[in-house]
Parts: structure tokens; sequence; C-alpha cells
């Protein structure tokens, strides 16, 4: 069964037809590419899966639900992450750092810049950085690490952190 099906997809910004009638479908443990030269329209359609944008036409399906047109947060809230076209970390931190401050994010807590992260979700952050094959630069400042891995520390901090339905079986207790 397909996870996400995107159907007849199209979003125009005044004249720019950015995304027309665009569908496709990832299967459970796939991994798909999107493809295409600069101004294609990959980035738009993206907007629309996670719902900072809303389609003009089309739908977008979610483990059988439609979720075009819903707020970021909500699909958020399904188990959907991204990460975003520019890599943004806090450089002068360390990588399991980023992954903390994430987390209390996450969790809607209070953190003072300042004040120590010490052990504060410690043990899940390296555990998110397993995830992505990270966990050995924990204690490197994101500002030391190539392109690639600073997105590897996003998708732990972006992706994983919304427990994607994989991961909640991985996890899940019987
Ligand atoms: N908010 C916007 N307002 C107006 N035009 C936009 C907006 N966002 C994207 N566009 C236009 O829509 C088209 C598709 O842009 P998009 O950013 O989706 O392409 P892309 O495939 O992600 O490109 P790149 O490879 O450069 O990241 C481009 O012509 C772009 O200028
Ligand atoms: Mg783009």
């Amino acid at each position: 069964m397909s996870v996400l099906r995107v159907l007849h997809l199209s979003k125009a910004f005044g004249g720019v037809h950015a995304v027309e009638n665009v569908s496709f479908e990832v299967g459970e443990g796939e991994f798909l590419a999107l493809i295409g030269p600069n101004g294609a329209g990959k980035s738009t359609c993206f907007n629309m899966i996670n719902g900072q944008l809303a389609p003009d036409a089309g739908d977008i399906e979610f483990a059988g639900r439609s979720i075009a047109g819903w707020k970021p947060r909500d699909i958020w809230r399904l188990g959907v992450g991204r990460t975003f076209q520019v890599a943004a970390t806090f450089g002068s931190m360390t990588v399991a750092e980023n992954v903390q401050m994430a987390l209390i994010s996450h969790h809607g807590e209070i953190f003072r810049f300042g004040a120590a992260l010490a052990s504060r979700h410690r043990d899940m952050a390296i555990e998110l950085l397993e995830q992505v094959g990270m966990d050995r630069s924990a204690a490197r400042a994101c500002k030391e690490l190539a392109y690639g891995d600073v997105k590897r520390v996003e998708l732990a901090c972006c992706a994983w952190m919304s427990r994607p339905q994989a991961w909640r079986r991985a996890n899940a207790t019987s």
C-alpha cells in the first residue's frame, strides 16, 4: 500500500505554473527522489505536501487520508517530517546539542541561551543521531561538518522527531 499519494497536484503563482498535474506514489520503505532543473517546481511540490502552500488542484493522501490544505502542524502530528532546501543548524553548538535543542522545542520546554544543555534529552538525541548515522559526530560543532552531514543532523532534528510510522513501529512495545 502507498504511504503517500500525490494526485494531479497543481500550483500557479500568477502566470507561473510551478507545478502542473503532478502525480506520484511512495510505498512503505521506499525512497523516491524528485529531480529536475532549477525552477522545475520541486520545492513548491514539497511545500504543498507539508502544508506550507495549499494546492490549486489535486489531492495529497497520507496513509489513505486526504491531507491537502491541512496546516503544517497538523501534518507534522501525523508523523510527516521534512527538511528544508537550505539546511540550518546552530554552527557553534555540537551535533548532539542541536538535536537536544530541537527536542526541547518539540516538548514545548523553555531554554535560556547560555544555560548548559547538559543531559537534557541527551539519550533521545543520541538515538535520533544513530538513525541518521551521525552519533559518532555527536561532540563535533556543526560548523565543522560537511553540508551532507549538516543535512543528516537536520533530518534528525526535523524529520525523525515527528516519529514517522516506521519509527513508531520499531519502538512499539508489545
Ligand atoms: N512564493 C512564490 N511566489 C512566486 N513564484 C514562486 C514562488 N515560489 C516558487 N515560485 C516560482 O515557481 C517556480 C518553481 O519554483 P520552485 O522553487 O518550486 O523550483 P525548484 O524545482 O525547487 O527549484 P530549485 O532547484 O532552484 O530549488 C519558479 O519559477 C519559481 O520562481
Ligand atoms: Mg527548490
